[in-house]
């Protein structure tokens, strides 16, 4: 078994349209807990907020909602891609008070500072999570919510256990740990926080379970397969598994047929909310 290699730093989702796709369905199903997870860090109407590594702009437009008309929000993300998808469909939906900026969000520089800088699903991906979230919050006003909802990928299960449920979940840890990103980001929110500077941060915690009668089995199962499908090449480059062994085009429906005559229940791995009001002090980073 190769070691992973922590020098090399992939996105190893990558940025294909049914990636951005996948995204925005994975929005939908995480809609009420990150909701929950804004709202009780502070975040409400008349804010300005800026939301970090905005992907496909889904939780910006959630964020628009939160803010309501009389607030801002402005998503910032780095590959071209993305921000041409979010700002196609901002204007789609006719939203004015929502912005994209192409750049890496530790590294631009913002006019004014935001009540409330935001983010999901992405410290996990930065070299240093709390280098970049000591950088990141400079973009905040004292006083100010800094919120950020990630995921400990090793958490999901089955029961009983359900072998292409649990291949796929353990090929996907592989692929972020083998691209440098860190799986358990939900459990490391906490110290890394603290090691920005920043105050120990409240954090709240939500899983999502499903059983075998469900009829979400099939479309979580395409959507998990989209994931599977996403990081291939960081698996095949790695050696980690072999496009023949993955038969990607008949997993989905092999896996909700096991899962429905296996009686199987699924739970979703831990997804944690972390927040803190930023000091009016300096920050002092360590990270
Ligand atoms: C899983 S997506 C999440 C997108 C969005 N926040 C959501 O929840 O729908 C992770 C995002 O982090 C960004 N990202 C990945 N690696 C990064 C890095 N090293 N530095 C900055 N952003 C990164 C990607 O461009 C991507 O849009």
């Amino acid at each position: 078994m190769p070691e992973p290699a922590s020098k090399t730093r992939e996105y190893a989702l990558g940025h294909s349209a049914p990636e951005l796709d996948r995204l925005s369905l994975q929005a939908k199903l995480l809609e009420p807990f990150t909701r929950r997870v804004f709202e009780d860090a502070g975040i409400g109407p008349g804010m300005k907020v800026l939301d970090v590594g905005s992907g496909a702009g889904d939780v910006a437009f959630l964020l628009r909602e939160i803010v309501g008309p009389e607030g801002k929000v402005v998503g910032a993300d780095r590959p071209p891609e993305a921000i041409q998808r979010s700002r196609e469909r901002a204007a789609a939906l006719g939203y004015s008070n929502v912005e994209f900026v192409q750049g890496d969000p530790v590294d631009v520089d913002f006019d004014e500072p935001f009540d409330a800088l935001a983010g999901r699903f992405v410290l996990m991906y930065y070299p240093s999570p709390s280098g970049a979230l000591s950088r990141l919050a400079r973009h905040v006003r004292p006083g100010g919510v800094i919120v950020f909802q990630e995921s400990d990928n090793t958490g999901a299960r089955t029961f009983p256990p359900q072998p292409l449920f649990e291949r796929l979940f353990e090929l996907m840890v592989n692929a972020l740990e083998f691209s440098g990103a860190e799986p358990r980001m939900a459990l490391k929110l906490y110290p890394t926080f603290v090691d920005a500077g920043l105050p120990a941060p409240s954090l709240q915690t939500h899983v999502a379970i499903m059983g075998f009668q469900d009829p979400f089995v099939e479309p979580l199962c395409n959507f998990l397969v989209q994931g599977l499908r996403s990081v291939t090449p960081v698996l095949i480059k790695h050696g980690l598994a072999a496009e023949r062994e993955l038969a990607l085009d008949t997993y989905a429906q092999r896996m909700s047929q096991e899962f429905r005559a296996g009686r199987g229940v699924m739970m979703s791995p831990p997804f944690v909310g972390g927040w803190v009001r930023k000091p009016d002090e300096g920050l002092g980073a360590r990270g």
